[in-house]
């Protein structure tokens, strides 16, 4: 298959050349014609497999008729972290050179006002996190009405918990004739459901078995002692032992985690420095930056740096915890072994995660070779049936459907979250009450992707610890449950 056999524009494959892609990767392939021919396109490919392309070619491709007015953009595109958002802006505006388009990036943590000016003198495409993309209609600064293009990628965090309220508002907003495509290389049956409120008849483009890891990625699992400290020794080992690291990321569970792991690592002579939701944006762009600019050898990262990102030089993934959610780990360890190049990722895990392992081997559909070269510690292919009580009480995050897919027993909720955006709900709990959000049109003056229940939206249930140090709820909850997860849940004893 060729780029010149997709339906692309003469401009747009002249786009692709200069990009340096030879040939269209599958997704490519199979999304861009359903996607020129405005048709709703649920695309599912593995990480590094090319997505990002997959929407922006035939973006380029509507873009070149028409122009934008003031405050009126014609294509969105939303992205769950700051990071992917700023990427997603780099990919857009390097392939798309020769076509002058104004891409306005909104996202939280920088100057809202220039943001503003941008969208003031009319924007062709805006990419954005969700919760900034509110902030500036609230504050009418940005009409969605002339969207004709939506694409949510990593649509199944987009859709998880944490996001879906924005979602679901930000959805009402945009027109009925507008054309939406989701990405992402997982997409777990209970999320997939509720994707019906968002596509129209769409195309499903899927290339590989769901949430399969890259082939190109070699997986090892480490067995590691339960105390804290042995287990920091245990990946001080582990990354001594692996000399051909060029750049690698260490991911935690818990930023308080990676906190702590970066002044480790960093007095045992290691070159890191962390990246997690709690940083301000500055210091959060710097860390990346270095990291890309192989300044910073190990990037300590909680799940903020889990999706999309897309740095070639990334050898290694090392996992310090496993991924309570098993979804995350595809996602993890996806940063390495990219567009075909070769990628290692190892997990330690010990006794209590042995039961989150499982959960992963069977997402993936294949067991995690033990590291050989490793010192055994403890059996975590065994049943971690001894999993500390407190894992044990907390509350599912799927509810009921979590039981149609491999999951662990008792997945708590996400730390990171929608983190990003989250002080949002903190602010309108502030500014004005909740219910004053409702939308009060009449039901056949609302848009097709009406989602189909309107959900009470209350106050997060958070459930800090004294130390704070306790994932975000991510949760569904009564709050934000899809009528479908609204049931009890079975064994939730918090
Ligand atoms: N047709 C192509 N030929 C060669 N390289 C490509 C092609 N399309 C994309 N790439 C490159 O592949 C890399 C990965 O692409 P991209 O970031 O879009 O992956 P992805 O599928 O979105 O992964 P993830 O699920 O992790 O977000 C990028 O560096 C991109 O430039
Ligand atoms: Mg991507």
């Amino acid at each position: 298959m060729q780029f010149s056999e997709l339906g692309l524009s003469p401009k747009v494959l002249g786009a692709v050349e200069k990009a340096g892609f030879a040939t269209p990767t599958p997704i490519q392939a199979g999304a861009i014609p359903p996607a020129l021919a405005r048709k709703d396109v649920l695309g599912l490919a593995q990480t590094g497999s090319g997505k990002t392309a997959a929407f922006v070619l035939p973006m380029l491709s509507l873009l070149e008729t028409g122009r934008a007015r003031a405050r009126i953009p014609r294509t969105l595109i939303l992205e769950p972290t700051r990071e992917l958002a700023a990427q997603v802006q780099e990919a857009f505006e390097r392939i798309g050179q020769q076509h002058r388009l104004t891409v306005a990036l909104l996202i939280g943590g920088v100057s809202f006002d220039d943001q503003a000016a941008k969208i003031d003198r009319g924007a062709d495409v805006v990419i954005a996190t969700p919760g900034r993309l509110l902030d500036h209609f609230e504050r009418g600064k940005l009409l969605l009405t002339g969207v004709e293009m939506l694409v949510i990628d990593e649509a199944d965090r987009m859709l998880d918990m944490g996001f879906i309220p924005d979602i679901e508002r930000i959805c009402k907003l945009l027109p009925f004739t507008r054309q939406t495509l989701f990405f992402s290389a997982t997409m777990p049956p209970e999320i997939q459901r509720i994707t019906n409120q968002f596509l129209h008849a769409p195309v499903r483009v899927e290339v590989s078995p769901p949430s399969s890891t890259a082939a190109t990625i070699e997986q090892k699992l480490v067995k590691a002692p339960s105390d804290a400290k042995a287990k920091r020794e245990a990946l001080r080992q582990l990354l001594r032992s692996q000399t051909n690291v060029k750049n690698a990321i260490v991911f935690a569970n818990r930023k308080t985690t990676v906190a702590l792991l970066e002044v480790s690592l960093k007095r045992h002579g290691f070159n890191a420095a962390a990246l997690h939701g709690d940083m301000d944006q500055s210091a959060r762009l710097r860390t990346l930056a270095s990291f890309r600019a192989g300044e910073v050898t190990y990037l300590i990262a909680s799940d903020v740096a889990a999706r999309g990102l897309d740095i070639p030089e990334v050898s290694h993934v090392f996992n310090f915890d496993v991924p309570i959610h098993a979804e995350d780990y595809v996602h993890r360890v996806g940063r390495t072994g990219r567009a075909g190049r070769e990628g290692h990722a190892f997990m330690l895990a010990t006794h209590a995660e042995a039961k989150y392992v499982k959960a992963i081997e069977q997402l993936i559909r294949k067991s995690i070779p033990l590291d050989g070269s490793a010192a055994p510690v403890e059996d975590v292919h065994a049943d971690g049936s001894d999993a500390p009580r407190e894992e044990k009480s907390r509350r599912r995050r799927g509810g009921k459907s979590r039981g149609d897919r491999p999951q662990a027993e008792s997945a708590p909720p996400r730390e990171e979250s929608s983190r990003e955006e989250q002080p949002r709900e903190a602010k309108r709990r502030d500014e004005k009450p909740r219910e004053e959000k409702r939308d009060d049109r009449p039901r056949e003056a609302r848009p097709r992707h009406e989602p189909q229940q309107q959900r009470r939206k209350e106050p997060r249930d958070r459930r800090h610890s004294p130390s704070g140090d306790v994932p975000d709820s991510d949760g569904f909850h009564a709050g934000n449950m899809p009528a479908f997860l609204s049931r009890p849940v079975r064994n939730a004893s918090n």
